[in-house]
């Protein structure tokens, strides 16, 4: 039996830094408004010419420096995004040619926040039968540049970034379980309302942003994210007190904070980035590990459950030994 592992972790923030009190002179807020609604303090946000792939680049070769392998031995390359540098060609195979990755496979997967664990799913299955040997999976956004930044009650939440794994063939477990899921019923809860088929032209004027029910999303959010943590848990047959981490998106405190209390976790075995990445979509998931994992808190043999939730809605969990 082929099982797949995580060789290494690698993350891209980009410079500038946007604190909730720079926000406080674009729009009607305030730090405290935010901080206590949200656990948000401060988020990275790309340069105006900076684009989701400089960042990909930027992580992939940090998760591919700490994997010990080169960029010749990659045999596939997903990643997940829902702001690519171009509607077409798709954005890995941007990053295929501009790490020097030899041709391979080469795709993105889009499930807004929940882009990362689609991709990382992918590969799993990809390393498993044995048709790849070594996978560069990033989860990027550059989604500052979709919010509309005269509505508060979205661009306070959101910022840049990028986390890259190099996923590999491994005779011990490493993912155990991995659970998919969506629901477009849902897609009025949160969208945004432009794309190659529809509204094009209207993209980038001030009628277009993030369009979102926050409340309802919270809900859907918070019920979703514990089903699915569940069932990743239920179907390894792991107890839930056998967990060393558990790494979820990083959206809003309060939904990371009911989802450990519904697992029975402490909330020193979550890891909680949102204080300064803001929600960066599908980068949050890889950005959360690749913290955890440089600081010394995820070691090799830890039992670790990643989770996302996003816009359709997309949700999905994998659990691992790392
Ligand atoms: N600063 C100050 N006030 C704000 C604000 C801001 N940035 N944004 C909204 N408000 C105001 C609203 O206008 C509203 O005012 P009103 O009551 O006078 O109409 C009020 O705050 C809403 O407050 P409240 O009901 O307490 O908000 P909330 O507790 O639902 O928190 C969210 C709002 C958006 C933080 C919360 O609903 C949330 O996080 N939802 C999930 C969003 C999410 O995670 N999306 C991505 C999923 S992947």
């Amino acid at each position: 039996m082929i099982y797949s592992r995580i060789a290494g972790t690698g993350r891209y923030l980009p410079e500038k830094v946007l604190t909730n009190f720079d926000l406080e002179k674009i729009v009607d807020t305030n730090d405290e408004w935010i901080r206590t609604r949200t656990g948000v303090e401060r988020r990275h946000q790309c340069a105006p010419d900076e684009t989701t792939s400089d960042m990909c680049v930027e992580a992939a070769k940090k998760a591919i420096e700490s994997a010990g392998v080169s960029v010749k031995d990659i045999d596939m390359v997903i990643i997940g995004t829902t702001s690519p540098d171009l509607i077409f060609p798709n954005i890995a195979t941007l990053v295929q040619h501009r790490l020097g990755i030899p041709a391979c496979p080469a795709l993105a997967t889009e499930a807004a926040c929940t882009g990362f664990v689609y991709a990382l799913t992918t590969a799993d299955k990809f390393v498993k039968t044995g048709e790849a040997k070594c996978v560069l999976v990033v989860g990027a956004e550059c989604i500052t540049k979709l919010v509309d930044w005269t509505d508060r009650n979205t661009c306070v939440l959101f910022g840049d970034g990028a986390g890259a794994v190099i996923v590999e063939p491994s005779e011990e477990p490493g993912i155990l379980g991995t659970h998919l899921g969506a629901d477009g019923k849902h897609k009025e809860l949160l969208y945004y309302p432009v794309g190659a088929s529809k509204d094009l032209y209207k993209a980038g004027t001030e009628e277009v942003g993030i369009t979102m029910v926050g409340k309802d999303v919270f809900k859907v959010a918070v019920s979703k994210l514990g089903d699915v943590a569940i069932e990743a848990l239920e179907a390894a047959g792991v107890d839930r007190g056998e967990l060393d981490w558990l790494v979820p998106h990083q959206a809003n405190l309060r939904i990371i904070q009911a989802t450990a209390k519904r697992l029975g976790l402490p909330m020193d075995k979550v890891i909680v980035t949102v204080q300064d990445h803001g929600n960066t979509s599908a980068a949050s998931v890889p950005l959360a590990l690749d913290t955890a994992v440089r600081d010394g808190r995820i070691e090799r043999g830890h039992l670790v459950l990643m989770e996302a939730f996003g816009g359709g809605f997309t949700w999905g969990s994998i659990l691992m030994r790392f």
